[in-house]
């Protein structure tokens, strides 16, 4: 089949990275193989509106600043499923059958989603439901994408992650303290891992190697004994209380997000060892800040990539970061898994060889 229209949606939640990812796939289209790009909005919410809500691209979308720019400019939506769509009376309908009508109005030959692995288990759904063609493209700050070593938006996330502890070791040194920075990464503990040992903390908490109060107390005490009157701590959303149930805060809408962990600990600590704690809860600027240059330049490769692999008829595959290069896997390989920190990372080996409290 000859291609000469495709579209674009960004689903799930934002990061750094998602406007390198369209940019490059319109360039890439237009450019190379002459074709009409669409970029859908919200996800595929675009495609269930009526009218339809998309915008066509051009290179002038993409004449400066895009590159530059967290978020996505395209929107996008992580309560969105189509086949489960949220109704404002509580109630939920499927919408697919909608898509499917836009994508066909719309008259698209092939689309590309860009999202974490629920975002390409209802496309998927979606494109075998409409016989769409489907090619995808990882993004996540969490990291957790399986077969694909790095995912769009987590570089910026360890850096946002890593900035904030040099910010927060003068400041704890000052004042004697403990202090606390919450990052996100939903059950993976990769951005707390990294940005812990790339910005110098002394603990790090990871859902993935259980801790306990008692190790990080004499862990905090001899930091005291070597003469050091601070300590920096980085921990994970998911992980446990001692309870083994996770922090989780309830947000006005009624939905449950992953929180509260790090001032749990601050207050079990000061019972322990009256160190004061303050904790940071570091949030959605892992997702919205500037992206890192390694976040613009995979975006950019998978984008390119991707929009080859729609000439090449290769659909129902997903584009994947792998021995410094992109290539693809089977869009099943990816589906209702979850690529947390291995127990075997070296990483764990190199935070224990420099004295880091892992548990
Ligand atoms: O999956 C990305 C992520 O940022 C997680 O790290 C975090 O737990 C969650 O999304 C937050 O979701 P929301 O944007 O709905 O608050």
């Amino acid at each position: 089949m000859k291609i000469k229209k495709i579209g674009i949606l960004t689903s799930g939640g934002d990061c750094g990275g998602l406007n390198a990812v369209v940019r490059a796939v319109t360039r890439r289209a237009i450019v190379k193989y002459d074709w009409e790009v669409y970029g859908i909005k919200e996800g595929t919410s675009g495609l269930m509106y009526r009218p339809l809500q998309y915008e066509k691209l051009s290179l002038k979308n993409f004449s400066g600043n895009l590159i530059r720019q967290g978020g996505t400019f395209l929107g996008t939506t992580n309560k969105g499923n189509p086949f489960k769509y949220p109704m404002p009376n509580g109630s939920f309908k499927d919408f697919s059958n909608d898509i499917i009508e836009g994508y066909n109005k719309l008259e698209l030959d092939a689309f590309i989603g860009i999202g974490g692995d629920g975002s390409m288990k209802i496309l998927k759904k979606l494109a075998d439901k409409g016989n769409l063609k489907f090619v995808g493209i990882p993004k996540t700050i969490d990291n957790d994408v399986d077969s694909t070593e790095i995912s769009v938006g987590y570089d910026t996330a360890v850096e946002v992650a890593t900035n904030a502890l040099d910010m927060l070791q003068p400041t704890a040194a000052s004042h004697k303290r403990l202090m606390i920075l919450e990052v996100m990464g939903r059950d993976a503990g990769h951005i707390a891992l990294n940005a812990g040992i790339a910005g110098g903390a002394d603990i790090i908490l990871i859902p993935e190697i259980k801790y306990s109060l008692k190790g990080i107390a004499r862990h905090i005490e001899e930091i005291r004994k070597q003469g050091r009157n601070h300590a920096l701590m980085i921990v994970a959303e998911a992980v446990k209380k001692e309870d083994g149930k996770k922090a989780m805060i309830k947000h006005g809408d009624g939905q449950y997000r992953l929180g509260g962990i790090g001032s749990y600990l601050a207050d079990k600590i000061y019972k322990m060892t009256k160190t004061e704690a303050r904790v940071t809860v570091l949030g959605h600027v892992q997702r919205g800040s500037q992206p890192s240059p390694r976040d613009r330049l995979i975006g950019s490769a998978f984008g390119v990539y991707a929009v080859d692999m729609i000439a090449n008829n290769k659909f129902n595959r997903i584009a994947v970061w792998q021995n410094r290069s992109v290539t693809d896997v089977h869009i099943n390989q990816i589906i209702n898994k979850s690529k947390t920190v291995n127990p075997s990372d070296p990483l764990i080996k190199i935070a224990r060889g420099l004295g880091i409290y892992l548990g």
